[in-house]
């Protein structure tokens, strides 16, 4: 997996999404973040299909990443929505496939089994090569440790939101003792991360700008991180993260950072969706 990605929640299907898509194909990301309830993986698809068809880079060089929706949680209900994604992203597999969050509203009074019975959907489909690695997202220890009672595979990734302030240290090393890579959405906040006078200072003294710093601040975690932007000056500041070393005072620092103006991960148990 690409250690950089490219996160494209709150991308508007169209124009926008297949722009920021192409643009960061373009300026050398090689792994995008989409997702079925983000309703843009047509033209996340589509964005993929005209870069792989510019010649520079085949498909075994990139890594697309999708997820399962609320509504389709079950064994039926993922083998349709598998295949579903494939058809709108216009791919024969997908680099790794989610179940986007492990309690859904609809499911409440029977997760576990829902989960169960999705995970199964999704390792077949693994083991016939539509999905190339199968994980979780907006997982916590119970809802990992309750998977695990029935996974004949296990959970190749845990992707969870991460950014400055909110480290997720316990969830993170819970997660990836189980073997599974963290990824990290929203390293920047969604956005609420520029008005803090300290990332501002911290960001000065590096000569970087305050999203290259948060970004780093994921990879040096060995947290993988999933920027999104839809300007292709930002998309290309956001992958320029790779000559500077944050100091272990200043990472401490920015994992502790207080009254930022960002909310606090959803428990996943209480989700209104
Ligand atoms: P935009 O898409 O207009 O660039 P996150 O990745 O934490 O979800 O944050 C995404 C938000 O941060 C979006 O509002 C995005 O706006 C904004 N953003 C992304 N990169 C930068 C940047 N380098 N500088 C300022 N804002 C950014």
């Amino acid at each position: 997996m690409p250690c950089l990605g490219f996160g494209t929640w709150q991308s508007l299907d169209g124009d926008e999404a297949y722009n920021a898509v192409l643009s960061a194909l373009r300026l050398g990301y090689r792994h995008i973040d989409t997702a079925t309830a983000y309703g843009n993986e047509k033209s996340v698809g589509r964005a993929v299909a005209d870069f792989l068809k510019e010649g520079s880079v085949k498909r075994s060089e990139l890594f697309i990443t999708t997820k399962l929706w609320n509504e389709e949680h079950g064994y039926e209900n993922t083998q349709k929505a598998i295949v579903r994604s494939l058809e709108k992203l216009g791919l024969d597999y997908v680099d790794l496939y989610l179940i986007h969050w492990p309690n859904p509203l609809k499911f409440r009074s029977w997760w576990q089994k829902a989960n169960a019975e999705s995970w199964k959907a999704m390792e077949e489909a693994y083991e016939a090569g539509k999905l190339k690695a199968i994980g979780l997202s907006n997982f916590c220890e119970r809802h990992i440790d309750e998977l695990l009672k029935t996974a004949k595979i296990k959970p190749m990734v845990n992707q969870i939101k991460v950014c400055p302030g909110q480290p997720q240290t316990e969830l993170a090393s819970y997660s990836r003792n189980l073997g599974m890579v963290v990824e990290g959405y929203s390293p920047l906040g969604t956005g609420g991360i520029f008005k803090n006078e300290e990332i501002r200072q911290i960001a000065e003294k590096y000569g970087h700008t305050i999203a290259q710093v948060c970004i780093r601040w994921s990879l040096q975690q060995n947290i993988v991180p999933l920027p999104k932007s839809v300007n292709p000056e930002r998309i290309e500041e956001n992958s320029k993260i790779f000559d500077f070393e944050l100091s272990v005072e200043d990472m401490n620092r920015i994992a502790n950072l207080k009254n930022l103006e960002i909310k606090p991960a959803r428990n996943p148990d209480e989700a209104e969706f």
